[in-house]
Order: structure tokens, then C-alpha cells, then sequence
């Protein structure tokens, strides 16, 4: 089954060709970031026209790329929420009218739930090596259910509780700030360029993630808070630069040497990644079942959190189990891919690969194709509206 994917939730305009869920036939990403690095962050009316500009384009190379027409399309697939108005309306206008022109079936996607279904995602060759092992069915590097997520992106952060296919419990949420907000809005504290994540990660290749100790916040349960961290920062900067707590943050970053922009990029980079992994092991104390935990959103790409992940926290697992977990494999930087059929109780961790961590359409595709396995209907193109908030149930 191949399925058309349209992904304009933010400020990327991606179409995709997914084939059975997991395989990529194409995927175009057009990003707007380099419009946005003027700025310091998206202006929603720019990145709406901006994907007005793009979406024919993009959607017509999809297609080219995947050496598809439109009757070899089974379905379409749109992100309808939660996301920007403008740039959600965009996406969604295109694929009704795609889906009413082509007579094909359309589904709407959450959002998240495609960040979650990038985890599904194998390119070509990773495919092929897997259906000759493994009878075309049975992908074994696969998260299996129950399943715990940790959704972390630039407007998100979540734990969320997936016992099957297309079944969402939200476990845990941020009462602020998202933890991709949170990097962004730290790495403008520091000077360092939009976006924020990747900047702090390239810039704390060179610090001490020792040198300044930030505060984990105090919630109670498996809600996260962000904005505390952030102002942590802050103070702190204010604090080593001799300035009053008066200072406009927009002031600070010349009165930091270049070390000392690494050493608070490292220590706060650290310190968020400790705050997501502390919550996702408490959480994984209330659903000890789970037998995978599946990272997803922009943030996953972050190397830190990954080698953090995969290492410490995985011993820490260990120490829970009597039956030693799973080793990490030597991939395992970009997906802790590991042999299921083992003995071990311990959850086996999933990371998107880099390139489908941040917003893309080929993991629309993914969610939409386990919604049409599963019997869930397609939606009316003629009404299907957007939602810029919306919880994934
Ligand atoms: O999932 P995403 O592409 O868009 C949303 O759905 O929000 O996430 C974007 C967020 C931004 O805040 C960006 O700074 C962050 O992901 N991000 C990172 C990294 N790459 C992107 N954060 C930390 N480390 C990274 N390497
Ligand atoms: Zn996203």
C-alpha cells in the first residue's frame, strides 16, 4: 500500500511517498530555517506563505522521486493538528483537494502520533536486508507494545503510555515551557544561532557539562517543567557576568567568553537531558510492562541525550532486572536495535533515525498506515478542519 503523506505543521514543507508503513519510497523535506535565522523563530504568516510557495513543488518532486503517478496512490495523509493555523490550513488544503481530484482515501494525523511512527521508518536498503532475514512480515527491529514514549519537540514534552496500535494515554506533560522551547530560548541567552537545539549541542562540544550546576525542578509525578531551567540560566549568566538581575537577556551573551557560552551550553544541555530521563524511568516504574521505550520530536536528535540514554540510563534498567537487558547494538546511537526474541525483560530503546527526528512526511505516513490496518476510517475531505491544539487521545 503506498500512501501520499503531507507534513506543514511548523515551518517545513515535506511530502513523502510511504510504502507499507515502513518503507521510504520518497521523502522531500523543504525547510524554512534559514528564513527563520534572521528572525531568532518562526513569524506563523511568513512560514504560511512559504508553504504555499513550496507545497506543489515539493509534493509533484515526491511523486517524481518515487516514481509514482496518482493512480499508483492508495491514500493520502495530512497533519491536521496541533501545529500553526496558516501553515496547518496549507497542508490540508492541499491534500483534500488531492484526495477529492484523485478519488482517494485521506487521513488526518496527529502531529505527535507521526513523531512517535517515525520509529517505524527504514530507509530502502535496511528494508530490503530485513525482508530477505526475515519473510517480508516480520520486522524485528520494531518497537513492540506496551510501549512508553518520550515525545519532545519544539511545542511538546510528553511521556505517553501506548499499549497498542493507535492507543494513547498522555502520562505526563510540561506545565510550561517544552523542552525544544526551552533550548531555543537558552541558546538565545548564550548568542548562539536559531535553532536553538542544534546550536547548544555544537557549541557544548567544547565545555564542561560540570562547570555550572542548574537545578532539577521539583514537580511531583511525571509532569515536567522547563521554564525554571531556563531562568536558572539566566541567573546564572547574570550571576558570573557581575550584572544585575535587571539585565535584558538579549545583553548578556557579549559579556560571555566563548568558554564560558560552551560550559553553561553543556552544563544546561546535560541537565535537561537528566530531567527527561529521570521522569521516563519513573514513569517506567508505573508501567514496568513496557517492553519498548520510543524516543520522538526534534529533540531525540540530540547525541547527549541519546548517549545517555543508551549507557547510563540503560544501567540504571539494569540494576532493576534480574535478567540482564539487551545489549545495545553497535548502531545503537541511531537505534537501539536489538534482538526482541532475547529472554530479557528490560524495555529495548528506539531513537528515530537523525534525519526523520525533526518534522518530515514520510513518518505521517508511517502513523497513517497503521490507522488504515487497523480499520480506522478515512476522514471527509470535504470538512476535515484543523486544530493548532489538540491532545493525542
Ligand atoms: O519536532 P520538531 O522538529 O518540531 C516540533 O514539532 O516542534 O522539534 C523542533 C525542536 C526545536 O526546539 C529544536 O531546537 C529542537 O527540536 N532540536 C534539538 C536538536 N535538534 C532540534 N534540541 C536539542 N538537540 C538537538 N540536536
Ligand atoms: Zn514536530
Amino acid at each position: 500500500m503506498k500512501i501520499l503523506a503531507i507534513e506543514t505543521s511548523c515551518d517545513e514543507t515535506a511530502a513523502a511517498v510511504v510504502e507499507d508503513g515502513t518503507h521510504i519510497l520518497s521523502n522531500v523535506v523543504v525547510s524554512q530555517v534559514d528564513i527563520f535565522a534572521a528572525y531568532g523563530g518562526v513569524i506563523p504568516e511568513v512560514a504560511a506563505r512559504s508553504h504555499l510557495e513550496a507545497i506543489l513543488p515539493v509534493v509533484n518532486q515526491a511523486l517524481r522521486d518515487a516514481s509514482v503517478t496518482a493512480s499508483d496512490i492508495d491514500a493520502i495523509a495530512v497533519t491536521h493538528t496541533p501545529g500553526l493555523v496558516g501553515s496547518l490550513l496549507i497542508g490540508t488544503l492541499t491534500a483534500r483537494t488531492l484526495a477529492i481530484l484523485w478519488n482517494k482515501p485521506l487521513y488526518a494525523i496527529h502531529h505527535l502520533k507521526s513523531h512517535i511512527y517515525a520509529n517505524w521508518l527504514t530507509p530502502p536498503e535496511t528494508s530490503h536486508e530485513q525482508n530477505r532475514h526475515s519473510n517480508h512480515s516480520n520486522h524485528s527491529n520494531l518497537p513492540t507494545f506496551p510501549l512508553l514514549s518520550l515525545v519532545i519537540s519544539g511545542g511538546h514534552t510528553q511521556i505517553i503510555y501506548i499499549p497498542q496500535h493507535n492507543n494513547f494515554e498522555i502520562i505526563g506533560t510540561t506545565r510550561d515551557d517544552a523542552i525544544g522551547e526551552c533550548f531555543d530560548k537558552v541558546a538565545k541567552i548564550l548568542g548562539l544561532p536559531y535553532p536553538g537545539g542544534p546550536s547548544i549541542a555544537k557549541c557544548a562540544l567544547n565545555g564542561d557539562s560540570q562547570r555550572y550546576h542548574l537545578p532539577h525542578p521539583k514537580v511531583s509525578g511525571l509532569d515536567f517543567s522547563f521554564s525554571g531551567l531556563k531562568t536558572a540560566v539566566l541567573r546564572t549568566v547574570q550571576s558570573v557576568c557581575n550584572l544585575p538581575i535587571t539585565t535584558p537577556s538579549f545583553e548578556l551573551a557579549k559579556h560571555l567568553s566563548d568558554q564560558q557560552k560552551s560550559d553553561f551550553a553543556a552544563s544546561f544541555q546535560s541537565t535537561a537531558c537528566d530531567i527527561l530521563l529521570e521522569k521516563l524511568q519513573m514513569a517506567h516504574q508505573t508501567h514496568p510492562e513496557a517492553l519498548s521505550f520510543v524516543f520522538a520530536g526534534g529533540v531525540s536528535a540530540n547525541q547527549v541525550l541519546r548517549d545517555k540514554a543508551l549507557h547510563g540510563f540503560l544501567n540504571a534498567l539494569k540494576r532493576d532486572f534480574s535478567v540482564a537487558p539487551t545489549t545495545p547494538s553497535k548502531h545503537s546511537s541511531t537505534k537501539h536495535n536489538s534482538n526482541p526474541s532475547t529472554t530479557s525483560t528490560s524495555p529495548v530503546i528506539f531513537f528515530p533515525e537523525p534525519r526523520f527526528t525533526g518534522d518530515n512526511a514520510a513518518m505521517v505516513g508511517a502513523a497513517a498506515f497503521f490507522e488504515i490496518t487497523a480499520g480506522i476510517s478515512p476522514t471527509n475531505p470535504y470538512t476535515l478542519s484543523i486544530a493548532p491544539r489538540h491532545d493525542l487521545q
